[in-house]
This record gives structure tokens, sequence and C-alpha cells, in this order.
């Protein structure tokens, strides 16, 4: 077991790739937050890993609102006394062309992508420096690496992470904390399937193993970089793509 005794928030875990992280994280030993938006995907998953035996506890959180991630992040200390890993994964996309975005749809994507990664992780930070231990990983996309056609709002917030990551790497090494970042590629979840059968073949066949990611196969990246194995792994972009050429 990789995370004995390791207490991991996890956003956006109720649903895709966040939830195959707490799975992947409680199988491995962790005391898992599931903190998410979504109330109802989040109670029916929390009773479905209690029924397996793996400690994963629901909490509703807006990433947004500064108040509700307060509140997770005290109900984790009252429980746990401390977090040692925290996954900012949710995230949202609102795509449209640059010609045809509505500005609302721009700021909703930052305000979720970017300011709740923000929230999140000063909220966090500060108990991870009292310990002087700590994984920070943050989610960015291969859009935010390479662009990506109706993603202005999107590719922005996730090449943005990289500059988050890097930051916060230089600035929370010292303090015994790493940070880094996964860039999944198009991966089977609820975000992708809403695009038409002829762009999924087209993201599908992008990639030099022909195939979408799995959420397990990103859990798997989030899992390796929260671990004791990825300890001198800091400041890094992990791209997890199936070899994407775009
Ligand atoms: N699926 C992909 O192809 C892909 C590719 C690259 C990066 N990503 C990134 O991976 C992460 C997970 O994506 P996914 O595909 O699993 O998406 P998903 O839509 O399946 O899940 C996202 C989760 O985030 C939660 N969420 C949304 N807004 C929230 C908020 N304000 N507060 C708290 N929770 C909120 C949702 O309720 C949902 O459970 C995202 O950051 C996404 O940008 C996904």
């Amino acid at each position: 077991m990789r995370l004995t005794g390791k207490v991991a928030i996890i956003t956006g875990g109720a649903n895709g790739i966040g939830l195959a992280a707490c799975e992947r994280f409680a199988e491995e030993g962790a005391h898992v937050i599931m903190a998410d938006y979504d109330e109802t995907a989040g109670k029916e998953q929390e009773a479905r890993f209690t029924e397996k035996g793996l400690n994963v506890t629901f909490v509703q959180v807006d990433v947004v609102d500064r108040t509700s991630v307060e509140q997770l992040v005290r109900k984790a200390i009252q429980h746990h006394e401390k977090i040692d890993i925290l996954i900012n994964n949710a995230g949202i996309t609102r795509d449209a062309t640059l010609v045809k975005m509505e500005p609302a749809d721009f700021q909703r994507v930052l305000d979720v992508n970017l300011t709740g990664v923000f929230n999140c992780t000063q909220a966090v930070v500060p108990h991870m420096i009292a310990n002087e231990s700590g994984k920070i990983i943050n989610t960015s996309s291969v859009s935010g690496i390479y662009g990506n056609f109706g993603q202005t709002n999107y590719a922005a917030t996730k090449a943005a992470i990289v500059g988050m990551t890097k930051t916060w790497a230089k600035e929370f090494g010292r303090k015994g904390i790493n940070v880094n970042a996964v860039a999944p590629g198009f991966t089977a979840t609820a975000m992708v399937s809403k695009m038409p059968d002829k762009v999924l073949d087209q993201m599908k066949f992008s990639t030099s193993l022909q195939r979408l990611g799995k959420p397990r196969d990103i859990a798997n990246a989030y899992l390796f970089l929260a671990s004791d194995d990825a300890d001198y792994v800091h400041g890094h972009v992990l791209h997890v793509d199936g070899g994407i050429m775009m």
C-alpha cells in the first residue's frame, strides 16, 4: 500500500477522473475526502465505497466559494488533524469558438478551473507548511499545452495551471511540499462524452496508442505523484495522453 495513513482531498471527486482517483487512493490505504459540488453523485459514490470497505468521505464544496473551501479544510483538519495530499482536479468546460464565446462562459471557466485551484491550495497549504510535508497535484490538460479549437477559456486556464504549478514549486519546495501537475489527454468521462462521435474518433486517432484515456490511467499518475516514489519529482508537468500528436 502506497498511501497508508495519508489524508487526501480530491476535488471534483464525485465523477470521472476524480472518482477513479478516490478509488485508487483509498485502495492504497489513504483516507480520502471526496470534495465535489455534485451532492447526488457524491453521496451515491460514498455509499458505494463504504460497501467496498474503502475509506472515502464525501464533502460538498464549491471550489469557487472561499467560505465553502474553508469549511472543507476545517472539516478535514477536525477529523484527521492533517492534510497530506491535495489533488486539484475539479474542472469544467464551456466550449465555443472565440467569436461565439459568451463572456459569462469565459469567466465561469476561469472561476472554476483557475480561481478554484487558487482557493483550495491557499486554504490547504498552511497546514502542509505546519507539517513540513505535503503533495499538491494540479490538473492541466493537453488543451493547455497545445491549444484546442473552441477552448479559448479552457486552454487559457490549463496553460495557467502550468505556470502556477512551477511558481508554487519554487515557493513551497523549501517547506517540504512537492508541487506537480498532470496534463491528461482526452479521457473517457462525461466531459468528453458530450462531443460528437466524429470528434471522439479524431481524438482517439490523434494518439499514438489509438485510444482515449481511461479515468484510471490519469488516477494512476496522480497516485504516483502523491506517493513517496515521487519525492524528488518537483515542478513537473506529467503528460498522460497516449502519445498525442495535436
Ligand atoms: N476528460 C478529459 O478528457 C480531460 C482532459 C484533460 C484534462 N481534464 C481535466 O481533468 C479534470 C477532471 O475532468 P473529468 O473529465 O473527470 O470531468 P467530469 O466532468 O467528469 O468531473 C468533474 C467534476 O468536477 C466537479 N465540479 C465542477 N465544478 C465544481 C465546483 N465549482 N466545485 C467543486 N466541484 C466541481 C463536478 O461536479 C464533477 O464531479 C478536470 O480538471 C479536467 O479539466 C479532463
